[in-house]
């Protein structure tokens, strides 16, 4: 357990301007792990880019166009170091995880995946890394789902005996959406890789909140939200290894992802472009770039610490009380900042709405986890989820709020 108390009140609250709009001043905001709040400095950016410099990448032979350009292939490369990738065509700007995962499901459908082909993932995935290889049935290709234990981690045992000749694909989160469990992709990309497979890590709720390393993690695709991280909304990344995405047919068509078209057919563009068809998200990009700066300002170890406080914080005043049921790990470190949990007789929509009610925002439902949910056994949770701008107070006013809807229903 970390020994970090967090502080009352955090200190990062102040660089985020909707902590200050008018009537949000007491916003109790623990549904980050949907989208995070936005800081000054990332609004100026994007800001600075609509009102000062606003022009279509790639294309303009003006200065507005090479401003533009400079301003997004330098956000790119902001976030290659934040993420620790060899090269700055391993990043491909896209609209958020969603579509990463698709696009590598389509692209890896198109000239890797034949009949009889296995998609290794497991129970504890967001939809969109289930959901776009089922759509892969039609090729007759098959997914597999490694099961939890009764803590909710990743049961190793049922992944290895669900591991074979014929997976061509292990796919997993690199943390829970559901129940915050950290699973260990460092072994988990070496088993794949001893099995030959593919290995793919769905970053949306690392990334945000923990130092990564695609280096490391040897991973040979990752997927990332932008707007869980600060950025905007419709921006994210999808990483993959140079060799395997020069590999990869494009999933997209269109303007700027290719090389040459003739009636004929096509040729496609050098990385990343071969990816990025169309009109990218540009102040999206940059965005997401500033997004970069402002959590390297902080430091991601020093914010992945400050998280553990306040997980540790509320899972200990949540434990406290019998009549409310926590899923996923105990230990904080081996789960990341959110909470999914039920009041005992109690249903999640109408705890989440009481809680809204006293100025409490937390998500409800089944968290586009249905697999999940299904094995836990729960139509529904209430999910609490923590970032920077938290501090213990909101904590407290979540426990206050839950007694607040006791009060209502016994
Ligand atoms: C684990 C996980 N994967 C993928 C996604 C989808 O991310 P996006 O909203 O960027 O498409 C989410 C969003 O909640 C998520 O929690």
């Amino acid at each position: 357990m970390t020994d970090t108390i967090p502080p009352d009140k955090s200190p990062y609250r102040e660089d985020f301007p909707i902590f200050t709009a008018a009537g949000n001043e007491h916003l109790v905001y623990l549904d980050s792990a949907a989208t995070s709040q936005k800081p000054s400095a990332v609004i100026r950016a994007v800001e600075e880019f609509e009102t000062t410099f606003n022009s279509n990448v790639h294309r303009g032979i003006y200065p507005l166009s090479e401003k533009a350009t400079e301003a997004y292939e330098l956000a790119r490369e902001k976030f290659r170091s934040f993420i620790n990738a060899r090269h700055s065509e391993e990043i491909i700007f896209v609209r958020g995880a969603t579509e990463a995962l698709n696009i590598i499901a389509l692209s890896l459908g198109i000239n890797r995946l034949k009949e009889g082909d296995e998609v290794l993932t497991t129970v504890m995935e967001h939809h969109s890394n289930i959901v776009p290889w089922q759509l892969l049935s039609w090729k007759g290709v098959r997914v597999k789902y490694a099961g939890i234990d009764d803590r909710g981690r990743l049961d190793m045992d049922d992944l290895n005996s669900k591991i074979g000749k014929r997976t061509r694909i292990v796919t997993v989160s690199h943390v829970s959406n559901v129940l915050g469990t950290i699973n260990n992709v460092r072994e988990l990309g070496r088993i794949a890789h001893d099995n030959g497979s593919i290995f793919i890590v769905d970053g949306a709720q690392s990334v945000p909140h923990m130092p990564v390393d695609v280096q490391a993690m040897n991973c040979d695709l990752m997927a990332v939200s932008g707007h869980k991280m600060c950025a905007p909304t419709g921006i994210g990344v999808l990483y993959g290894r140079r060799k395997l995405l020069q590999e990869m047919e494009p999933a997209f068509g269109g303007g700027e992802m290719i090389s040459e078209v003739k009636q004929s057919g096509s040729s496609w563009a050098d990385l990343p472009y071969k990816f990025e068809a169309g009109t990218p998200n540009i102040s999206g990009a940059i965005g997401l770039g500033a997004a970069v700066d402002y959590l390297n300002g902080i430091g991601m170890e020093k914010l992945e610490e400050y998280e553990k406080g306040l997980l540790s914080y509320a899972l200990s005043r949540m434990m406290e009380q019998d009549d409310i049921e926590i899923y996923g790990p105990r230990d904080p470190e081996e789960r990341s900042g959110l909470i999914s949990f039920n009041l005992k007789g109690v249903h999640g929509h109408d705890v989440a709405e009481i809680l809204g009610r006293e100025g409490v925002a937390t998500r409800s439902g089944h968290h586009c986890a249905q697999p999940l949910m299904d094995v836990l056994n729960e139509p529904s949770t209430t999910r609490a989820s923590f970032y920077l701008y938290n501090g213990r107070e909101d904590v407290d006013a979540l426990m206050s709020a839950i007694d607040k809807v006791r009060h209502v229903f016994r």
